[in-house]
């Protein structure tokens, strides 16, 4: 008889953003008069930019014609993508990768939920907390991490903690078990908070030392105001012998329904002698198709200097989201993070009121949605997140609503 596996029944609930639509979607069914303002999933709303729209036009012209049709794409991505992503996201910053260390693909989520694959089962995964739940789930899954244990945390996994007096920058465990895979993610989902050159230096300077790995996730890096916070983990002299890297174009260039990212390994990564970038290329060929030509010349045009020009002036539109957040919050009276470096704004809720309650309340009180910090983890209790992706007039109607019922939801 076939068995399901067992790991899957570890996992508690459903996967956090689908806890949260069901949630909303109750709330709209009971109290349907007023639209729920939406700053929970970080899902973007601004449309494509026309350098993308035009490129993707033109690919779907050559799909129509005999002589430029195209069926399966070369299994890591066309060389025209993973040559862009080389030059401008690397070289031109002073980062040696080269072309075909870049692997095209549908997604980070994907990418990072599917990396363990390559590794042995037995690894010893570590992760922040709060933590984007993929990296989680996605150990449960292949049966890494344990038991749930009482307080949250799996028995199994690693928890590097990031707390508002650590700046929600984790350092390498001083004791402990030593892990053999390390997820990392700055600009951070949830927290907004940004890892620093020396923080980054220290943690590469760990995993070189005992030989683990650092999957490093980038995710959000367009989204890098400060100057001199790195933009990607390679920066960090060694980091090519001691870390994977996942970027997307979902958050920078408003691809989240269209489907484009990349993971880079550098050749001389090996662990045991044996060359992850070959295993990673060997797990996709088998099991990946590729992303679409016309995807992937849309994904291109973002290179080219209007591409350019106008996904970064999207981003500049979603962080001036995210300081009407922060600004209007902190008049509110509500303990604020994030929100300068990454789309995200994290905010303390008021007299420690369990981040579910205050989701339940938010709804019930403001009609506005938001991300529970416990959905993240144990450590992010007592928090609530905001994303900056919505319209300028929800963000704004958003605020305002928060900023009217803050008294109601400061109320014991
Ligand atoms: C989030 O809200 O954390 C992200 O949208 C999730 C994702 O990118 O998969």
């Amino acid at each position: 008889m076939a068995k399901p596996n067992p790991s899957f029944s570890l996992l508690p609930g459903q996967y956090l953003f689908s806890e949260t639509a069901s949630r909303i979607r109750r709330h709209e069914a009971s109290a349907p008069t007023r639209p729920v303002i939406r700053l929970g999933i970080g899902d973007v709303t601004c449309p494509l930019v026309p350098a993308v729209v035009r490129a993707m036009h033109a690919a779907c012209d050559e799909m129509a014609a005999d002589a430029s049709f195209r069926g399966y794409g070369p299994d890591h991505g066309y060389p025209f993508l993973r040559e862009a992503i080389a030059e401008h996201d690397y070289r031109a910053r002073g980062v040696e990768v080269s072309a075909d260390e870049v692997f095209v693909s549908d997604g980070a989520k994907s990418d990072t939920g599917c990396i363990g694959e390559i590794f042995a089962e037995d690894s010893r995964v570590a992760v922040c907390d709060p933590v984007y739940p993929v990296y989680v789930d996605s150990a449960v899954m292949a049966g890494r991490a344990g038991h749930l244990l009482p307080d949250g945390h799996w028995s199994g996994i690693v928890t590097l903690p990031c707390r508002a007096d650590n700046g929600f920058v984790p350092l390498p465990p001083t004791e402990g078990p030593i892990p053999d895979l390390i997820f990392l993610c700055f600009p951070n989902n949830p927290t907004g908070a940004v890892i620093g050159r020396e923080d980054l230096t220290t943690w590469v300077e760990y995993a070189r030392r005992h030989g683990s790995v650092i999957l490093y996730d980038a995710a959000y890096e367009a989204y890098t105001a400060t100057p001199g916070i790195p933009r990607s983990i390679y920066e960090i002299p060694g980091a090519r012998s001691c870390a994977i890297e996942f970027k997307s174009f979902s958050k920078t260039a408003g691809f989240t329904g269209v489907r484009c990212a990349y993971t880079v390994i550098p050749r001389e990564l090996e662990r045991d002698g044996v060359s992850l970038h070959a295993l990673w290329s060997r797990r996709q060929a088998t099991r990946f198709n590729g992303v679409s030509y016309i995807t992937q010349r849309g994904a291109a045009a973002v290179y080219t200097p209007e591409g350019r020009e106008q996904t970064g002036a999207i981003v500049r539109h979603y962080m001036e989201n995210a300081r009407i957040i922060r600004e209007g919050l902190v008049d509110a009276g509500f303990a604020v993070y994030g929100g300068i470096d990454a789309p995200y704004v994290w905010i303390q809720t008021p007299d420690s009121t369990p981040s579910w309650t205050f989701f339940d309340r938010l709804l019930e009180v403001a009609g506005v949605a938001g991300t529970p910090g416990a959905g993240f983890g144990p450590a992010g209790e007592g928090y609530f997140r905001l994303t900056a992706f919505a319209t300028r007039i929800d963000t704004e109607a958003a605020v305002e609503r928060i900023r009217l019922a803050a008294e109601t939801l400061r109320r014991p």
